[in-house]
Formats: structure tokens, sequence, C-alpha cells
């Protein structure tokens, strides 16, 4: 299956794990947020069909509209969206089979009028599976952003991520290690809740770039949850990925790769 180029985009950039829960959403979200705050045009692309998360992150309910053959994506933030969850909001649960996430995984890269965007984000689901691969075989994907916690069991399931990602042949941005650890609120102790540092050392084991760490931090949990992202203030963490993502993603974008095909 080609790689077609999205028209207008110039960076698409997958954020994925092998993990569930360690902050793709977060990342993706926030990073969309800094780099709009920095002057770039951003798009955020739901992929987590089946749990989509960014609506509630971002703070926005909304109905796309189409005009002719183009769905119009949500702005909110500076940053303009789409999701599955503007699709079918609530709480019931999507029942859909293979083909059909293929389809609405192509219909968000394609029919979307994403417009003239310096940067696409994706927010994957969790893993290493159905959507991941539909879209790694079908986008022109400028890299990817691999999330992990310094727990060896997040960073087992970030290994397999890696794999994935050098297996299609996609440029890995780096690893970022996020909740690397917790400055106590009350006495200024820091606690390394789910150990410490294992993102970087793996990245170094597996000759990947290792992207900075993100502390594990209420208000970042709190900014998710009220739809309020902290990168919409002074967020010096998110501010520093930014930069390195746009450094990196200016690297890779850079040299010349090779174009894979690989088996369903
Ligand atoms: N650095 C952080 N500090 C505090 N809370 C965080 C941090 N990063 C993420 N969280 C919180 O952890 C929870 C899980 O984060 P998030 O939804 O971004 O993970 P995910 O990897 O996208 O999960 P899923 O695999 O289900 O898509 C959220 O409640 C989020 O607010
Ligand atoms: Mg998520």
């Amino acid at each position: 299956m080609p790689r077609t180029p999205i028209p207008g985009v110039q960076n698409l950039i997958a954020v994925g794990s092998g993990k569930g829960g360690v902050g793709k959403t977060t990342v993706a979200v926030n990073l969309a947020i800094s780099l709009a705050r920095s002057g770039r045009k951003v798009g955020l692309m739901d992929a987590d069909v089946y749990g989509p998360n960014v609506p509630l992150m971002m703070g926005v309910r909304a109905t796309p509209h189409a005009i002719g053959e183009r769905i119009q994506p949500i702005e909110k933030h500076g940053v303009r969206i789409m999701s599955m969850g503007f699709l079918n909001p609530g709480d019931k649960p999507l029942v859909w089979r293979g083909p059909m996430l293929h389809s609405v995984i192509q219909q968000f890269l394609r029919n979307v009028d994403w417009g003239e965007s310096d940067y696409l984000i994706i927010d994957l689901p969790p893993g290493t599976g159905d959507v991941q691969l539909t879209l790694i075989q079908t986008a022109p994907l400028t890299g990817s952003i691999v999330v992990t916690t310094p727990s060896d069991v997040s960073l087992e399931d970030a290994r397999k991520a890696i794999h994935m990602f050098q297996q299609v042949r996609v440029p890995i941005l780096g690893l970022v290690e996020n909740m690397s650890y917790l400055i106590c609120p009350h006495c200024n102790e820091r606690i390394d809740v789910f150990s410490y540092g294992g993102g970087k050392q793996t990245a170094e084991t597996m000759n990947v770039h290792f992207l900075g760490e993100l502390p594990l931090d209420p208000s970042v949990r709190i900014g998710g949850d009220s739809g309020k992202p902290v990168a919409l203030g002074d967020s010096p963490g998110f501010t520093a990925l930014a930069h390195e993502v746009e450094r990196r993603a200016a690297e890779v974008s850079g040299a010349k790769r090779p174009v894979v095909e690989i088996e369903d």
C-alpha cells in the first residue's frame, strides 16, 4: 500500500507506546498545544477509535460538519482536532471489527480538511495492533514518539513499540520518559514512583534518541481532566519536548529513507 502524502501536511508524527495509560494522549495534546503556541499550524488526530480521550482532554464537545466531501476538524486551543469522540459521544462503546477501523482511520487521514499544517500529531491507541499497522502502512509518517514510564513493565512494552516502528521503517524521533518522578507538594522531596532513568537507558541501549523526561505532576492530570492542558500555561517540560520534537522532525525529514511494504 503506498504511503501517499497528505496535501498541505508537512510533518506527520505518531505518538505511541506499547503499554496503555503511560501518557500518550497527555503528551500528544500538550505537544500539539505547545507547538501551536509557538506559532505552528497544528492538527491533532485521535486514532484511538475505541477509547478516544482527546475531546475530554482538549475540553471540547462538538459535531464536525462537512463542506462538500471534506470533514471540517474542530478547533480548540489553537489546534485542529478530529476524534471518534465527536462522532460517537457519551459512554456507549463502538463495536467494530477491523475493516471498519481501517476505513475510519483512512477517512480521518484523507477526508478531514487538515488544511496547511506544519504538524499533524496522531494519538495512537496502546499496543502494536491493527490501528497502528494500518496507519504506519498507509500514512507518510515523518516519525514517531514512544512514550514510557520508567517502570520495567512499561519499558518492556516500549521496546516492542520501538521494534514495531523500526520493522516498518518509520523513523523514531525519540523516547519520552513520562511520570519520571514526583516532587512531593508537602515536603518537596523527590519520589521515584515508577522508578527512574529507565527511559534514557533504554533509548541508549536501543540506539534511539532520548527526548527527555516529564515529571509526575498532579496539575498535568487536572489539566487533562478539566480540558485545560498544562501546556496552555507555563510548562517547561512540554516546551522543551516540543523543541526537541521540532529539531528531530527536521533532522529525520532531511534524511532519505526507504519505503517498504509490510505483509498483512
Ligand atoms: N506526567 C503526568 N503527571 C500526572 N498525571 C499524568 C501524567 N501523564 C499522564 N497523566 C495522567 O495519567 C492518565 C493516563 O494518561 P493518558 O490518558 O494520557 O495515557 P494514555 O497512554 O493515552 O492511555 P491509553 O493507553 O488508555 O490511551 C491520565 O489521567 C493523565 O491525566
Ligand atoms: Mg490515550
